[in-house]
């Protein structure tokens, strides 16, 4: 088992495709761990395990328990810590809670969304030695709309300027989130780093999704997502199916009890 490292991960643009999912618990990072190069640590987590409303409302209290958890079980892939929102307002805190993280969780790189707004602080970071992960496109931490990006000449060319310079800031791969095919081509073509999309076509250098998502766990998911199971099903099916017998005395049966 040869450990995943970001010289790795640049190696791979324009040579094979990067595999990347997001992973909160022990389990899901376990059998993660064994197929993709990079685990995200996402602050998707608030919405997918807490309900919440938006990612705005995930502490980094939070995101460092399930941050500890995963780097603790995925040994082999490169683990990606992502910084919840106000955690990186400015060059100062964002290191403070970037070295916090590190220390706490081990984890191997930190993600920040956004453009050209962050560049001096991701130059910040990496010149002291963290590695950063960047995300453009979709933003959920600030985006008021979670509608497709790159539509018109206007996003595209902000999102495009935005991408390159987050590259060109020390970055070593980029997310791209839910923008049309033809962005996420020229982007990928235009940064000297991977980009790994997420609803963003299969013309980026590598592909995420979140793992509930892909699972099956959640009703409702957006277009760009491929259900590779439907455990939403299996679970509802396996509770009906306990509760009956419950209420039925058939469990426990002989098998199941201790003489
Ligand atoms: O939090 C998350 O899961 C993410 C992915 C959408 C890339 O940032």
């Amino acid at each position: 088992m040869k450990k995943i490292t970001i010289k790795k991960i640049l190696n791979k643009k324009n040579k094979s495709p990067i595999t990347c999912l997001t992973a909160y618990s022990k389990t899901v990072a376990e059998i993660a761990d064994k197929y993709c190069d990079i685990v995200l640590v996402g602050d998707s987590l608030g919405m997918v395990l807490y309900g919440m409303k938006s990612t705005r409302e995930v502490k980094i209290d939070t995101m460092i328990l399930h941050g500890r958890a995963v780097k603790e079980h995925a040994k082999k892939s490169l683990v990606v810590f992502d910084m919840p929102y106000k955690t990186y307002t400015n060059k100062f805190n964002a290191y403070k809670n970037a070295r916090k993280v590190m220390r706490l969780t081990k984890c191997d790189a930190i993600k920040l969304e956004g453009g050209r707004k962050i560049i001096s602080i991701i130059k910040y970071l990496t010149k002291k030695k963290i590695p950063v992960m960047g995300h453009v496109g979709l933003l959920p931490q600030t985006s008021t709309n979670y509608k497709v990006k790159g539509k018109n000449l206007f996003q595209q060319k902000k999102i495009l300027e935005d991408a390159v310079a987050v590259s060109n800031s020390g970055v070593f791969a980029i997310i791209i989130e839910c923008v049309v095919e033809d962005l996420a081509k020229r982007i990928t073509k235009s940064v000297k780093v991977p980009t790994i999309g997420i609803g963003a076509s299969k013309y980026c250098d590598g592909q995420i999704l979140v793992s509930d998502d892909m699972l099956g766990l959640n009703d409702v998911v957006p277009k760009f997502v491929k259900k590779y199971s439907n455990f939403r099903k299996d679970i509802d099916k396996s509770i009906k199916n306990y509760t009956k017998e419950v209420k039925q005395r058939k469990f426990p049966s002989l098998k199941n009890v201790y003489k």
